[in-house]
């Protein structure tokens, strides 16, 4: 039997490769020692930039952050993956779902810590929007 006590879709990371991977260094503290929520936010934004240039097959820039909530804290030396899926795409946009999971540096459990919903878009060498390219091509 399982029992939903709320926590286990915290507890089982997605189970492809996430799409960076770093560890939270002192550097990286807020002033109460926890891991700078802003710091978590630009990881998210690269991992999604990542994968939105990767689908785009060029340039692409953040247009919007519709949602992003911060579950639990991150504290120095946990391992922090971030794992991200598109969700939508549009003629030059992609809505992309961003998740971060933290492991305590010598724990084998690891836990959701953030998630949110970026939008970027495909832009060309004038920085305009730029239809996307089919995925097989
Ligand atoms: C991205 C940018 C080039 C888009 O220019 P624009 O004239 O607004 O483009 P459009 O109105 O043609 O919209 C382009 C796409 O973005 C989507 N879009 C526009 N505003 C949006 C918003 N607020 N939220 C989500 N998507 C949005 C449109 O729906 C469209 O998607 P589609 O082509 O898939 O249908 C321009 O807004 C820009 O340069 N923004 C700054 C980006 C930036 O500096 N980011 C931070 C650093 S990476």
């Amino acid at each position: 039997m399982t029992i939903d006590d709320g926590t286990s879709r915290y507890t089982s990371p997605p189970s492809e490769a996430p799409t960076i991977r770093v560890v939270a260094m002192p550097a990286d503290t807020n002033p109460a020692g926890d891991i700078f929520g802003g710091w978590i936010m630009s990881q998210m934004d690269l991992a999604a930039g990542s994968r939105a240039a990767q689908r785009a097959r060029g340039r692409c820039v953040t247009i919007a952050v519709e949602s992003l909530t911060f579950h639990q804290p991150v504290v120095i030396g946990d391992e922090v993956s971030i794992y991200t899926r598109i969700i939508k795409t549009g003629r030059t946009s992609m809505v992309i779902h961003v998740e971060t999971w933290r492991r305590e540096r010598h724990a084998r459990v690891s836990f959701k810590v953030t998630e949110g919903i970026f939008t970027f878009v495909a832009i060309n060498s004038e920085r305009r929007p730029r239809p996307l390219p089919d995925e097989g091509d």
